[in-house]
């Protein structure tokens, strides 16, 4: 199972919006074939695996990290592929929470005489983190990327933001944007650093990702770097009203999508509601800090990474995160340690909100 686990590994960069699945057939402890997920509209993982064992996959085991398939999406359902290929044993690392889904492949292959395990490990439940939380809330799991220095300042006063963190900090900010598939910033970004927004510099091909922009009066400009390249890779400008600017972003490729207001600006539940409704599965949200405060003041955020330079802005930089308005300790949002790690002279801290949070996330309705 780890070797599948590993080999799963191989599509995190490109895999997009679907799930990250390997697979391995073995038989008597030694392994006959190897499968991944590498793209969307590619073959299954478990399907490479049975093509390269052939006939030796007749009474071996299959371990595949996620439950098979059993429906007609773009490629045919892989458990009738298994039952064609004799395999007696399948190791399933996680359940597909798929509604259309949930257990009924396990199910058949039983039916059909084949023993199946599933592991239910949690590690299977994480590297599937994206995939898992759409399929069980129909939103994108949102990841809050954010470069800041010691001080939690993400730009010079100025506005200046180029560069907080260093190179090997700014490539791993590309492999998220390729893992999420769609990246979402703030009105105040695109009119400071007229960003692309898009994966680059990896050394795999990533998939085509969707730039998303909140921009409440509709202000982000027809000559920008995003609505430039529209036609490109998808932008989708959310607006509180239709502007003057809403037929020549069109024009541009831009889709403008009206939402509601909430007390606190666009209504980002209904927001994430319509993208998980197009499909998106991740979104890494890149900032700003008014974003990322409206985000996390919310409990939206379902995992963040925060990359430290080792710098010091002052407190006349743009902060991090604005007010929260706490008052007292016992008040903060809680957030557990996942990983630290050196990343060129930065640190990326990964971190999960606590619990009784996410208990709420998942309950808000739009
Ligand atoms: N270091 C980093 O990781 C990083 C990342 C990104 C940006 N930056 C820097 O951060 C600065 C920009 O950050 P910022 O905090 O000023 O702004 P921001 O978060 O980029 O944009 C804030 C604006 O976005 C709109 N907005 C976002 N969420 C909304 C919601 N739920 N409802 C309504 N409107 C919403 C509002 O637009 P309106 O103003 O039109 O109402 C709001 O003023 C720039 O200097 C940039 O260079 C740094």
């Amino acid at each position: 199972m780890d070797l599948a686990r590993r080999l799963a590994e191989r599509g995190r960069y490109t895999v997009a919006p679907n799930p990250l699945v390997g697979a391995v057939v073995a038989r008597d402890g030694s392994v006959v074939s190897e499968g991944w997920h590498s793209r969307a509209g590619g073959d299954h993982a478990e399907i490479v695996a049975l093509n390269e064992a052939g006939g030796a996959a007749r009474g071996a085991t299959l371990y595949v990290t996620l439950e098979p398939c059993n429906h007609y999406g773009r490629t045919p359902p892989c458990v009738e592929t298994i039952l064609r290929s004799g395999l007696s044993r399948v190791v399933v690392g996680q359940l597909d929470p798929n509604p259309k889904m949930r257990g009924r492949s396990v199910e058949i292959l039983r039916e059909a005489g084949v023993e199946v395990e599933v592991a239910s490990d949690p590690i299977f439940e994480r590297q599937n983190e994206q995939y898992l939380h759409h399929m069980r809330t129909g939103r994108p799991f949102v990841h809050l990327k954010l470069a800041t220095t010691l001080d939690g300042r993400i730009a010079a006063s100025s506005g200046d933001s180029r560069w907080v963190t260093g190179e090997a900090a700014r490539l791993r900010a590309h492999e998220l944007r390729a893992e999420a598939g769609a990246v979402l910033v703030g009105a105040n970004t695109v009119r400071t650093d007229d960003p692309m927004l898009t994966p680059r510099d990896l050394s795999v091909s990533p998939p085509r990702i969707t730039r998303v922009v909140l921009d409440p009066n509709l202000m982000t400009s027809p000559e920008s770097n995003l609505a430039r390249s529209a036609h490109e890779a998808p932008v989708v400008v959310f607006a509180a009203e239709a502007g003057g600017r809403e037929r020549e972003l069109e024009e541009r490729g831009v889709e403008v999508v009206l939402a509601p207001r909430s007390e606190e600006g666009l209504d980002l539940s209904c927001v994430l509601e319509e993208l998980g409704g197009r499909g998106i599965k991740g979104l890494l949200v890149e900032g700003g800090g008014e974003t990322a405060t409206r985000f996390v003041r919310k409990g939206l955020a379902d995992k963040m990474t925060l990359f430290y330079a080792p710098k010091l802005l002052g407190s006349e930089g743009v902060p991090m995160i604005g007010a929260l308005r706490v008052t007292k300790m016992a008040e903060s949002l809680q957030f557990s340690v996942s990983e630290v790690e050196k990343v060129g002279q930065d640190v990326a801290l990964t971190l999960y909100p606590d619990a009784a949070r996410e208990e709420e996330r998942v309950h808000r309705a739009c």
